[in-house]
């Protein structure tokens, strides 16, 4: 059985509660991060803490516990369910108020919920999918509009998971204006010639702890980067395309809406940005 953190506690996942009345299981009113572990190790945590405290900053709620605790609680966690590979799990929530309100409560009233697990995942970076590359399928992006504040209102990614199981795909790309925004957790990219073109950063589209790192060592490996709109009919025809999270690192992807791109099996680019990831990110792992 896993060991958990609640607000302040170490507990065995099945002695771990939360009120009914939480804003986070009322309203979706709490944010979250992923950090994804390696060699027992943290990749990217403070990237993760800094967007984690936006994130809070941008909806007016105040942080439980600093940043140096939230290293001690992440390498904790790590430790007593003994991660290898796999991610750490966050949220934080605006608490729970003594009912149900509209208006948010006094935060010196009602302190915020925090709750933090592990998901063993052994295998993560070694992942075969990444040899075979994944295929996604297009839906409108009907998510609202502050989607660079990592809220933990996941109904809609959710529902584009399962769009893409049902027409066989591995995932969906959400497309607004007839522009592909990103993935339904992951941020989308493709590939033209030496060109990686990727949308720009804006409220829009969560701003990627992943896609920074990845960007800075393309950059760094002479690549050029493009940071603009691209449309499903163009990513159709490029040479090559891939995702990037805390979960998945780099992975490519070689179908879209039934579409194979170039020949249907990863390119060049996908698999050695990946590669030069995990080297880069285990090197600098905490
Ligand atoms: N998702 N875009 C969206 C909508 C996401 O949910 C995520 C992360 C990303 C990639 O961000 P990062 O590189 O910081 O993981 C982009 C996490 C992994 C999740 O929801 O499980």
């Amino acid at each position: 059985m896993r060991t958990v953190y609640v607000n302040g506690e170490y507990l065995p996942e099945d002695q771990a509660k939360v009120s009914i009345f939480d804003r986070g299981f009322l309203m979706a009113d709490g944010v979250y991060e992923v950090t994804s572990v390696l060699d027992g190790k943290l990749i990217d945590f403070d990237g993760h803490a800094v967007r984690l405290q936006r994130s809070l900053d941008e909806l007016d709620m105040t942080s439980p516990i600093s940043k140096e605790d939230l290293l001690e609680v992440h390498r904790e966690l790590v430790r007593l369910n003994g991660v290898e590979e796999g991610m750490v799990y966050l949220q934080i929530t605006r608490g729970a108020p003594s009912d149900r309100d509209f208006v948010f409560p006094d935060p010196d009233v009602t302190p915020p919920t925090i709750v933090l697990f592990t998901q063993n995942k052994p295998g993560l970076a070694d992942n075969p999918a990444a040899k075979k590359g994944m295929k996604v399928i297009s839906i409108e992006d009907m998510r609202w509009g502050r989607r660079d504040i990592k809220t933990v209102q996941l109904l809609y990614p959710s529902m584009g998971k399962m769009m893409a199981k049902k027409a066989g795909a591995d995932d969906a790309w959400m497309v607004q204006d007839g522009f592909v925004t990103e993935g339904t957790s992951n941020n989308a990219y493709i590939v033209k010639g030496n060109k990686i073109i990727t949308r720009a950063l804006s409220n829009d589209i969560l701003h990627g702890i992943t896609r920074a790192a990845v960007l800075r060592f393309a950059r760094e490996a002479q690549m050029e980067v493009e940071e603009r709109n691209f449309s499903i009919d163009e990513a159709k025809e490029a040479d090559e395309a891939f995702i990037t999270s805390a979960s998945t690192f780099v992975m490519p992807v070689v179908e879209i809406d039934g579409v194979a791109l170039g020949d249907g099996v990863p390119g060049r680019v996908a698999p050695r940005l990946r590669e030069i990831y995990l080297d880069e990110s285990r090197k600098a792992a905490i």
